[in-house]
């Protein structure tokens, strides 16, 4: 059930930045469909064509479509996000390193998650498949999630969450991967209202 934040009475309007089929931002969507204080307000994507825009169009929420160019060397898209009246970041699944820009626009407010348990297995080209396959040819008994804040280094913010899973003998990481989404699913939104309502309750 949705937290109800105690001492504010404005909406945090959030901003969810995916790169690819989008299950965690439909999962956020979902979570916080009529949530009390928390709007999913804008998907931010780097793809075009990618699976995240149809559920943008399907759920009605604004699309940023983003460039490299102003993204890396221009403003980050701050001036956008602002004009939006973004209050809040989310990345899920942005395979896009987050400019300093940007992470000083959202300070304490922009968390992402990683599908592995950090600070092992992060970092510069550790995304999506290639995390799973170093996990498992590395013979470990377990993975999980992380879900930690973005700053200026790739994997590297405060974390906030971690939740394991165990990997089985002859465990694909395609297996691993489904294992993870399914940590990811069920936790994610959870957490991100957690710091969401933390911050409204500092107000
Ligand atoms: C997730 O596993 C996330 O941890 C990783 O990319 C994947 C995105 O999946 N960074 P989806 O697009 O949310 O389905």
């Amino acid at each position: 059930m949705p937290q109800k934040a105690s001492k504010q009475s404005t909406v945090t309007r959030v901003a969810i930045f995916a790169s690819g089929a989008g299950s965690n931002a439909q999962k956020i969507i979902d979570y916080f469909r009529d949530h009390p204080s928390v709007r999913i307000s804008l998907i931010v994507c780097n793809k075009p064509g990618a699976g995240v825009l149809g559920i943008a169009e399907r759920e009605h929420i604004p699309v940023l479509l983003i460039e490299k160019e102003t993204f890396f060397r221009g403003n980050g898209y701050v001036d956008e996000l602002q004009a939006a009246g973004i209050d809040f970041v989310v990345l899920a699944g942005f395979l896009w390193k987050v400019p300093p820009t940007l992470t000083a626009a959202f300070p304490n407010r922009m968390v992402n998650i990683h599908p592995a348990l950090l600070p092992r297995y992060g970092g510069k080209g550790m995304y999506g498949m290639h995390v799973h396959e170093a996990v498992i040819a590395a013979g470990e008994k377990e993975s999980g999630i992380t879900i930690h804040y973005v700053d200026n280094v790739y994997d590297n913010g405060d974390i906030v969450f971690q939740a394991t899973c165990s990997i089985e003998p002859g465990d694909s990481p395609a297996a691993l991967a489904a294992k993870i989404h399914e940590l990811e699913h069920a936790h994610y939104p959870k957490i991100i209202e957690q710091v969401i309502v933390h911050l409204q309750n500092q107000r």
